[in-house]
């Protein structure tokens, strides 16, 4: 087994730069090109890869040291196949003092003048051009982010563009402050030295010196920035010079991440400008990335179960500070509130709802039940009209058996339930609960209507217990008792139909020869329509209607 130490590479003329993180430890095995450390000058961040697999020996750098040309990160041992294959020449180590990286030699100093030169007369003008720098010989690097856009104001060093070679992801710092204008580039253009990438309107307070209007970088930045095919790739997108034309975002300038963090990103969809760094000063790593991704795939789930007005994917409503404008006092949800809140989300968020509306004639229905109610005296239990309702629902789910189904939960299938058992919303101070009365289809008027009574009541006094709201085949709401028109009542999931009654009224109805006075229920009937058709529900509706206007059908 070869082993050999790995040394930081030629930074640029730069020494003593920080390490900012160490992304391995002893023993760890890491693949070639693997970043070792970052360390961050105050010109820019760079990533320190592993130039072959092996694993990690010896570190001998941590956080906070200070490192230059030469110094030696750790010991690596080599993998036995790149080993054999690569007997580590010396041109492939990594750049010690003594061996700068293979790519040095190509700095372009001629370049570097020239347009130190373009630079400068652009200056005194006032306006500069943008132009690709020298990026280490490569032609046709496609841009794959744009960062800024016509009009932005930008700092010295604020990046405008990111580019990605074979080889590392590069971004284009702004030569000097000033306002864009003029942007040449979309993502997916390529771009070569010299190719313009916008105009920069420089702000007249902010001159920039030909020395800091980097349009092409040093020889020693291109060298260092995008190795040539044939180097060693020590140092990833790093920009080690002073002004240098391409380096990593600053901590000014969010996002601030290194380029592997970026590539990471970028290959997950992530927006690196929604991710909270928790490197140094507020470096994003590519654990904070894996966080984010994480946390928004439990999102939905944790939206649903504990956040109730949130639904899965559905953007969340912006918080206000209410005490800009007033006074505010917090009332804490009860937990029947939160609980119900949550139901209906799901339920508003999952159904498809109609809400089909009508009035039923309840005029002899309601004479019916005063007589009754009369008869009884005091102590009898009333039938009261939530009764007759649960009645005739219970009558027309026998004959629209589809409105007495749930989907399967694949939504393969229609279970059709062979049993009749009708919720019923209940206001109580502590929020809206639904009891159900069970077996409708084998109970009489009096039977349902001390069944509605007695778990109205325990409603009320707080005592319903979970089976008391379990296993409902289709729901009721009344606001007959308050008053109010037609409503759209929430579909009760897994049941497919919910039917809102309001409050009865006197209207002129045309009996064919006059106007004559009746009884008028609003009926608000919604339902799933991934389950009901509108014809069905329509003739739901008439057929609950005739129920209600002619109480002899319920016998039939
Ligand atoms: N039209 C005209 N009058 C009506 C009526 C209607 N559709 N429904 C009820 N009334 C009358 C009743 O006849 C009663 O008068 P009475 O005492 O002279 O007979 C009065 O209004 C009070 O009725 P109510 O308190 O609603 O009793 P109920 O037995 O009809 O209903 C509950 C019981 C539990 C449904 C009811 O108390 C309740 O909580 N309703 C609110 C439901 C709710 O919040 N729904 C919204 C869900 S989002």
């Amino acid at each position: 087994m070869s082993t050999f130490e790995v040394k930081i590479p030629d930074l640029g003329g730069h020494d003593n730069v920080p390490v900012i993180e160490v992304l391995v430890s002893e023993g760890e095995a890491v693949e070639a090109e693997q970043p070792l450390i970052v360390l961050e000058s105050d010109k820019a961040t760079m990533e320190v890869p592993a130039p072959k697999a092996g694993t990690v020996g010896k570190l001998t750098v941590k956080v906070g040291d200070n490192v230059s040309a030469g110094s030696v990160i750790c010991t690596l041992e080599l993998t036995p196949a790149t080993a054999t294959e690569k007997p580590a020449p010396s041109a492939e180590k990594p750049a010690a003092p003594s061996a700068p990286p293979a790519a040095a030699p190509e700095k372009p100093a001629a370049a570097q003048a020239a347009a130190a030169t373009a630079a400068a007369a652009a200056a005194a003008t006032q306006t500069l051009d943008v132009r690709i720098p020298d990026i280490g010989g490569h032609d046709n690097v496609p841009v794959i982010e744009i960062l800024v856009a016509d009009g932005d104001v930008v700092a010295q060093d604020q990046p405008l563009l990111v580019m990605e070679s074979d080889k590392a992801t590069m971004e284009m710092p702004a030569p000097a402050a000033g306002t864009v204008q003029g942007f040449a580039l979309k993502v997916g253009s390529t771009v070569s030295q010299g190719d313009l990438v916008c105009q920069l309107i420089k702000a007249a307070s902010a001159p920039a010196p030909a020395a800091t209007a980097p349009t092409a970088p040093t020889a020693a930045e291109s060298a260092t920035t995008l190795p040539g095919p044939s180097a060693t790739r020590s140092v990833l997108e790093s920009d080690t010079a002073p002004q240098a034309p391409i380096t990593t975002a600053r901590p000014e300038t969010p996002p601030y991440a290194g380029p592997a963090t970026r590539q990471f990103a970028r290959k997950l969809g992530v927006d690196l400008v929604q991710v909270s760094g928790s490197g140094a000063r507020g470096r994003i790593v590519i654990e904070d990335v894996q966080a984010f991704v994480k946390q928004r795939l439990q999102q939905p789930a944790a939206a649903i179960a504990n956040a109730p007005m949130l639904g899965g994917g559905i953007p969340p409503i912006p918080a206000v500070d209410f005490s800009a404008f007033g006074t505010v006092d917090e009332k804490p949800l009860a937990r029947i509130r939160k609980l119900s809140a949550a139901h209906l989300s799901r339920a508003w968020l999952n159904i498809p709802h109609v809400t089909q509306t009508d009035d039923a004639d309840i005029t002899e229905l309601e004479a019916f039940r005063q007589d009754h109610n009369r008869a009884l005296g005091k102590d009898g239990n009333k039938l009261t009209l939530l009764a007759f309702m649960v009645k005739a629902v219970a009558s027309a789910l026998k004959a629209y058996p589809e409105f007495n189904s749930s989907l399967s939960a694949d939504g393969g299938s229609l279970l059709m339930k062979q049993y009749c058992n009708i919720g019923f919303a209940a206001d109580t101070p502590n929020g809206l609960v639904v009891p159900v009365v069970r077996d409708v289809w084998r109970k009489g008027l009096r039977d349902i209507a001390a069944d509605c009574a007695q778990l109205a009541q325990k409603a009320r006094d707080g005592k319903l217990s979970a089976d008391d709201m379990r296993g409902g085949c289709f729901s009721i709401s009344s606001l007959g008792g308050i008053g109010g028109g037609y409503f759209t009542p929430i579909v009760n999931a897994p049941e497919v139909g919910i039917l809102g009654v309001s409050k009865a009224v006197m209207k002129p109805v045309w009996d064919g020869q006059a106007f004559v006075p009746r009884l008028m229920c609003p009926l608000s009937l919604s339902y799933d329509h991934r389950v009901i058709d509108g014809a069905y529900a329509a003739r739901f509706m008439v057929h609950l209607g005739e129920l209600l206007a002619d109480l002899r059908r319920l016998l039939l």
